[in-house]
């Protein structure tokens, strides 16, 4: 039996730091904000390299919180990624605004920069790529396009951790990062969690309100904001295993060379790792061509016990939620052949190089 991820492993290895950390906020009785909060962000902003790492509830609501504090607003265009969770097209059109998808690259799975300038309009305001399963999304180009069109840039970093691009970290790459703290992620908390990153000092300010209630003193209130503070209870648990989380991705890093190793004369195909770029692997994820059968080999690791995972059955774009913006199969062919080949494997740091191998062994059983 090789999970999928095994959480438990984690606790265990940290269980008197983590427990001492609960039983700390615990006593202290700030559970609402407080120094667990702050010295958490502080210990974000020094690891990301940015001016302001800010705390909130989650990583859906730090990517609204973003927005909004950039100014995205009812009626405003934001290019995305067809390919990847729901959570920033999901907020883009809670705002009132429009996502539009633009085709990611067959190698890394993120937006594809070569697409972004056609899919740009008079409303187009922001770009949000998304660093996904770990892999920085191109952002020498993005930047630079954003920059001729006057645009605003967002990185999606929910599931870039620890990743970096030339040396520097994702989540400092643009005007504003966002990261999540969903317990499976390079850097999880016991729960939920969130945070916003970015040497922008108007954002900054924008989202500290924002994420209490849109105030600008106590009880005075600037705009709608909204209740999404990180908890400190989570604050203290992330604040334990942030100093873990590099030898943790170099971890998930020695996983990939070794599937590499393992799958390297099958059909299968793995993941890249463009020049400049240190993928985190949040996930990884095999693309199998379309002459494999991908049901079959998924009931064939079932049958061996072996998690997996397809990240993500169906694009963005094509989701019953946004049918108003018209868009068909066939549109954006690079994303749907995604959805249809994508196989995510084991890849969490506490894996052993046994069950590495098990996984490997099951693979080349099911061809
Ligand atoms: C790419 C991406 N963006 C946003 C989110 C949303 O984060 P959360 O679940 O913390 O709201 C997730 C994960 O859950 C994600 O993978």
């Amino acid at each position: 039996m090789v999970p999928l991820f095994d959480l438990t492993r984690q606790y265990q290895a940290l269980k008197p730091e983590l427990d001492a950390a609960v039983v700390g906020v615990l006593s202290s009785g700030q559970y609402v904000m407080g120094p667990a909060v702050e010295g958490f962000e502080a210990q974000c902003a020094r690891e990301l390299g940015v001016g302001h790492a800010i705390g909130v509830a989650n990583g859906t609501d730090a990517l609204q919180i973003a927005l909004r504090a950039m100014k995205i607003e009812p009626g405003d265009e934001v290019i995305t990624t067809p390919f990847t969770f729901y959570s920033a097209a999901e907020v883009t059109a809670d705002l009132g605004a429009k996502p539009v998808f633009v085709d990611i690259e067959a190698d890394t799975f993120n937006i594809d920069p070569r697409l972004i300038e056609a899919a740009i309009t008079p409303r187009t305001r922001a770009i949000i790529p998304v660093h996904l399963f770990g892999h920085p999304a191109a952002m020498r180009e993005i930047n630079r396009i954003a920059a001729k069109h006057d645009l605003r840039v967002l990185e999606d970093s929910a599931q870039g951790w620890g990743a970096s691009l030339d040396g520097v970290m994702c989540g400092n790459l643009a005007d504003a990062g966002t990261f999540s703290f969903f317990p499976s992620k390079n850097l999880g908390a016991c729960g939920e969690g969130g945070l916003i990153s970015t040497n922008d000092d108007d954002i900054a300010q924008i989202a500290r309100s924002l994420r209490v209630h849109g105030q600008s003193r106590r009880y005075f209130y600037d705009e709608i904001g909204y209740n999404s503070r990180l908890h400190a209870l989570q604050a203290a648990i992330l604040s334990v295993k942030l100093p873990h989380a590099r030898a943790w991705n170099e971890s998930r890093r020695r996983h990939a060379v070794h599937y590499a190793h393992l799958l390297g004369e099958t059909p299968f195909i793995v993941p890249v790792e463009r020049p400049g770029a240190c993928h985190v692997y949040h996930q990884y994820t095999l693309r199998l061509p379309d002459a494999l059968d991908r049901d079959k080999i998924c009931a064939h690791l079932t049958e061996k016990g072996i998690g997996w995972a397809i990240y993500y059955p169906l694009p963005l774009h094509l989701q019953p939620v946004f049918a108003d913006l018209g868009y068909k199969e066939g549109q954006l062919p690079v994303a749907e052949a995604a959805s249809r080949q994508v196989l995510s494997l084991p890849v969490f740091p506490e894996l052993e190089e046994g069950e590495v191998e098990e996984v490997g062994a099951a693979l080349q059983a099911a061809l």
